[in-house]
């Protein structure tokens, strides 16, 4: 049996009774709800899972999740894509550096601020490192969440790629970063080996913790709250209803960073100005 699911405004997507059941099973068992993932992306990745590990079905797929933790490892790994970088998109980092942090600082002494689905910490070091550059010396508060517990271990030991710091300049990367033994030899390195690590001066600046956005509660009074590159797997109603409560979730005069590929259309509606592309700030 097959059921059409009205899922994004664009998207039709004929569902069976087993993936009906399986995504009803993954929501009692761990508070995800998959329903509010883009539907046929979602189902085409987990797809590719039922036929990696040789399983007819998805019901015969979520036993096998219950009975073996390292499938459940993989099938959280794939639900959850980690890709990041420090730096991600610099010109919008210089952006936030240029014309958004300065009034905020000069309005407030300590940020508190909010890297939402940060994956393995790229992005609330590159707060970090941020705010250490622009205004040192003071206490900000830098949290930093994902739904994947897996991921936020590694996130804690702060150790990337080349790859991961190929935005930051020789001096950049000597002051706020440790290189690794593996990273000195050029030899047997590739870009999946960890070259280096933030310091520790810079690591203890943020607070790592596990926190679903799709079901969550959120705290409040952030001044600035990066959300990128996370919300492009979500349904049209996921993000509206997120928007809306990220917008509750920051001070009067707070600002949304988003991903390149994730502006907001209706920003004016949820009561956000947009002072720059991607960037929305709630009235002071
Ligand atoms: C592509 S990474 C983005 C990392 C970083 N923000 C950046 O822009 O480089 C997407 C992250 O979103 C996380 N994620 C996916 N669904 C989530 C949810 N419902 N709540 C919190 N985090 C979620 C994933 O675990 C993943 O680490």
């Amino acid at each position: 049996m097959s059921v059409a699911v009205e899922t994004n405004r664009q998207e039709r997507f004929q569902e069976t009774a087993d993936y009906a059941q399986f995504k009803a099973r993954i929501l009692a068992r761990t508070g995800i709800d998959l329903n509010l993932y883009k539907q046929q992306q979602m189902h085409r990745r987990l797809l590719g899972l039922l036929e990696r590990a040789r399983v007819p079905d998805f019901t015969a797929y979520y036993q096998l999740l219950e009975r073996d933790p390292r499938e459940y490892a993989i099938f959280l790994d794939r639900l959850t894509i980690n890709v990041s970088e420090l730096f991600r998109n610099p010109e919008k980092w210089e952006e936030l550096r240029r014309h958004i942090l300065p009034g905020m600082l000069a309005r407030k002494r300590n940020l508190k601020v909010w890297s939402a689905g940060c994956s393995y910490g790229a992005e609330p070091y590159t707060l970090a490192i941020l705010l250490d550059q622009v205004a040192p010396n003071r206490s900000h508060v830098i949290h930093a969440t994902d739904l994947d517990r897996n991921i936020l271990a590694k996130a804690k030991e702060g150790k990337f790629t080349r790859a991961d710091v190929k935005n930051l300049d020789a001096a950049t990367l000597e002051r706020y970063f440790v290189p690794l033994e593996t990273g000195r030899s050029t030899a047997s390195l590739t870009d999946v080996a960890p070259a280096y690590q933030i310091k520790s001066e810079i690591r203890d600046r943020v607070t790592f913790r596990a926190h679903n956005l799709l079901a969550d509660p959120f705290e409040s009074d952030y001044d600035l709250i990066c959300c990128r590159n996370v919300v492009i797997y979500f349904t049209d109603a996921a993000k509206e209803k997120l928007y809306v409560q990220f917008y509750r979730a920051l001070a009067p005069g707070g600002v949304l960073f988003v991903g390149g590929t994730e502006r907001i259309f209706q920003y004016q509606e949820i009561g956000f100005t947009s002072p720059l592309p991607f960037f929305y700030q709630r009235k002071a």
